[in-house]
């Protein structure tokens, strides 16, 4: 079985960390009442994880445009090869539409993003109360879909490696034997 790459391996899993923290922050830093030095910490690590996802979406999606994936094993059913690649499809679309309404949420609420707190990201457009809301309930969503997607995709992985042994996982590692290389 064909291994990935080792670019769209180190891509993969870096996202998938980065996402993972960009998460649970997310989710520990709206539970802080009020406006603590903390809690703005937080939020512009928040960001710059976020900020780090699109950047590295860009490149995977480049990547992924010039590079073809192994193919799925021969014997795999066609409706799990259909939910596999629209499952793959939407994890594209949600590492690019997470941040990019994380990003406008913050332009919204009238407040800058500054990358690592020194690159000034441009202001697309100005504070914005009536959208505020409405963004802001757009990236929950938006993260909530990322979360569940991000599961499922999980679950599917652990069946193959413990249900089925079918090696699949060994192809998103970068060192572990496949079944062709043992
Ligand atoms: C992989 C990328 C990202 C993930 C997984 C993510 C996830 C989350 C989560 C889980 C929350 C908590 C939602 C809630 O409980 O209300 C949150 C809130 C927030 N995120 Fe993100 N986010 C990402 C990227 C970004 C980016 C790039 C920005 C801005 C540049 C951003 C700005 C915000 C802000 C300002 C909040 C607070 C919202 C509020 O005040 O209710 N996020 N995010």
């Amino acid at each position: 079985m064909q291994r990935y790459t080792i670019p769209a391996i180190v891509l993969h899993w870096l996202i998938a960390l980065l996402i993972v923290a960009a998460f649970v922050l997310g989710l520990v830093m709206t539970d802080i009442p009020g406006l603590t030095p903390a809690k703005l910490r937080y939020v512009s690590w928040h960001k710059w994880l976020g900020v780090t996802v699109l950047g590295l979406a860009v490149l995977r999606l480049l990547w992924r445009l010039g590079h073809r994936p192994p193919a799925l094993p021969a014997s795999t059913p066609a409706w799990q090869q259909g939910a596999a690649h629209g499952l793959h499809a939407l994890l594209y679309v949600l590492i690019f539409a997470v941040p990019l309404s994380g990003y406008a949420f913050s332009l919204a609420a009238g407040v800058k993003v500054v990358y690592l707190g020194v690159f000034e990201l441009p202001v697309l457009f100005g504070p914005d109360p009536a959208l505020k809301p409405v963004l802001r309930a757009v990236h929950y969503w938006l993260d909530m879909s990322l979360a569940a997607a991000v599961a499922l995709h999980l679950a599917a992985a652990l069946k193959h490696q413990f249900v089925d042994r079918d090696g699949l996982l060994a192809r998103m590692l970068p060192f572990a034997p496949t079944k062709e290389n043992p």
